[in-house]
């Protein structure tokens, strides 16, 4: 066949028109694959140092995460507030750094609440605050060998938390001599004369300190707890006190407290208290200590404030690293991810109550392909997606990469275990390499994997037990090997 000129120019035309815009995800696909260990549906900022959480807080749709945040350097250095936003609590959409620190200090954790009366009067009534309370931490104090380095500032937003302005009388709240003294959640309850104050959970070496206020300027000490109670292995940092319904429709309080070192399984972890809060006084049900997540990577989390009644959850997010190893592992541009969004419940077993951190519904919604696995292993879809299954109540799977790295997942003698000795790089801390168990006397019946990248987090019977660890690869895991016990497995892609 013969083709005239104008033809073979249409030809070309489309050709190239084709090229272009096949173009763009071919580059796509290669930038995402270019970044060893960067997670997809997890949120991790472009480059620089990330660490807690901070003043998440919902507005008009949107979920706001504030975070300790150091641009300059892949190590922990002098905090800003960095900011992210998403619709979906999957699709993160990095922000300009929201706050900066100042001649008062370094901006440390804290959080933030919707001042919708205008208690405060920074804002016009018409357009009432965003009000972000956080620590202050000061450098030059601490160098010098004062004690009252730490102290608590406010600032405030009046176009829905995209930029933020420091309240001019800061700090709000001295320090008085007392070395840590940091990481302010603050919360409006009703005291027991019905009269609605704000309630400021504050970590003081290792107790808290409820401090009350009616315009989140003036604030006096309403409470203590801690003494005697709980795990004390290390210092108490970033509470978060929560109404729950418990199962028998009781509202119990939950206080989350974040403690370094003295998790169990070495370095960070999340302790938490059950019980009665009236008027700054937090009364504990027993002196059981409890922990929210048994693996070694969930730190500093605490919950979303400003959430519509009609969602009716507890919204969490945590800090997915430790500080034992947190500023040695092998990433590149960026350090440390949070976990993915949780919802914390209560539920009762054997009599006792418990904390459920169960994967937020939106992971659910927001998904790729499901393939199911069919045979005793199977190829998996990625470096990216979630393992579903119903288990046996003892169980046991691997995934491993063609270098003969692998972490295993079992659960024998009452313990769900992850192992994590053999799964990859650990060569940048000795207490990498490890295996890490939660005991589980009642029966395991579900499990969800959700693995992505550099990180498992595993939630049996919809989060009743959950360990959340960090993982380095040489090589992506390729296949899923389902030892024993593990029924009606899928693997799911997520993020379409
Ligand atoms: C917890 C913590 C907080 C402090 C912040 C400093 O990881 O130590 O207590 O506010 O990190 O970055």
């Amino acid at each position: 066949m013969r083709f005239n000129l104008t033809q073979k120019l249409i030809f070309f035309v489309l050709a190239g028109l084709f090229f272009a815009c096949s173009q763009p995800q071919e580059i796509v696909f290669q930038q995402s694959n270019l970044e060893e260990y960067r997670p997809v549906y997890h949120f991790t900022p472009a480059k620089g140092w990330m660490n807690d959480p901070n003043g998440m807080i919902y507005i008009d749709g949107e979920y706001h995460l504030f975070y300790q945040y150091y641009p300059d350097s892949t190590v922990w250095g002098p905090m800003h507030w960095g900011h992210a936003k998403s619709t979906n609590l999957i699709d993160w959409e990095e922000l300009p750094i929201a706050l900066y620190p100042d001649s008062l200090g370094y901006i440390f954790s804290g959080s933030a609440v919707y001042d919708q009366e205008n208690s405060s009067g920074l804002g016009p009534k018409e357009n009432p605050p965003l009000v972000a309370i956080f620590s202050y931490h000061n450098m030059e104090g601490e160098r010098s060998g004062k004690t009252d380095y730490q102290s608590q500032g406010i600032a405030f937003s009046l176009d829905k938390g995209n930029t933020w302005e420091k309240y001019s009388g800061n700090p709000v709240l001295p320090n008085q001599g007392i070395k840590d003294f940091r990481d302010p959640k603050v919360r409006k309850i009703k005291n027991s004369n019905g009269k609605e104050v704000w309630m400021m959970t504050l970590a003081v070496l290792d107790q808290i300190q409820f401090y009350q206020s009616d315009n989140l300027i003036d604030w006096k000490l309403a409470g203590e707890f801690g003494k005697g109670i709980g795990a004390h292995g290390g210092v108490w940092e970033c509470p978060d006190l929560i109404p729950m319904n418990a199962p028998n429709g009781e509202t119990k309080w939950i206080l989350l407290v974040s403690i370094n070192p003295g998790g169990p399984q070495k370095g960070s972890a999340t302790q938490y208290f059950i019980g009665d809060f009236n008027d700054g006084q937090f009364e504990p049900d027993d002196t059981m200590i409890r922990w929210l997540d048994y693996g070694p990577d969930n730190y500093a989390g605490v919950t979303w404030s400003n959430l519509p009644s009609s969602q009716n959850r507890n919204l969490f997010i945590g800090w997915m690293s430790n500080w034992l190893y947190a500023q040695m592992v092998p990433t590149s541009s960026w350090r440390s991810a949070m976990t993915i969004a949780r919802e914390l419940s209560l539920f009762e077993i054997d009599g006792t109550l418990l904390v459920k951190s169960s994967p937020a519904k939106e992971l659910e919604v927001n998904r790729g392909e499901v393939f199911e696995i069919s045979g005793k292993s199977s190829n998996l879809p990625g470096a990216s997606f979630e393992l579903k299954a119903e288990v046996e109540n003892d169980f046991s799977l691997i995934f491993s990469n063609e270098l003969g790295e692998k972490v295993t997942i079992t659960r024998e003698m009452g313990l769900i275990n992850i192992d994590r000795s053999k799964s990859g790089r650990s060569e940048f801390h000795p207490d990498f390499a490890a295996v890490h168990s939660a005991p589980m006397s009642w029966e395991a019946k579900s499990i969800r994997i959700f693995m992505d990248a550099s990180s498992i987090e595993l939630f049996v019977n919809d989060g009743e037990i959950v360990l959340t660890s960090l993982l380095f690869p040489s090589s992506p895991y390729k296949t899923v090997e389902l030892i024993s016990g593990v029924n009606d497995a899928e693997l799911i892609r997520l993020k379409k």
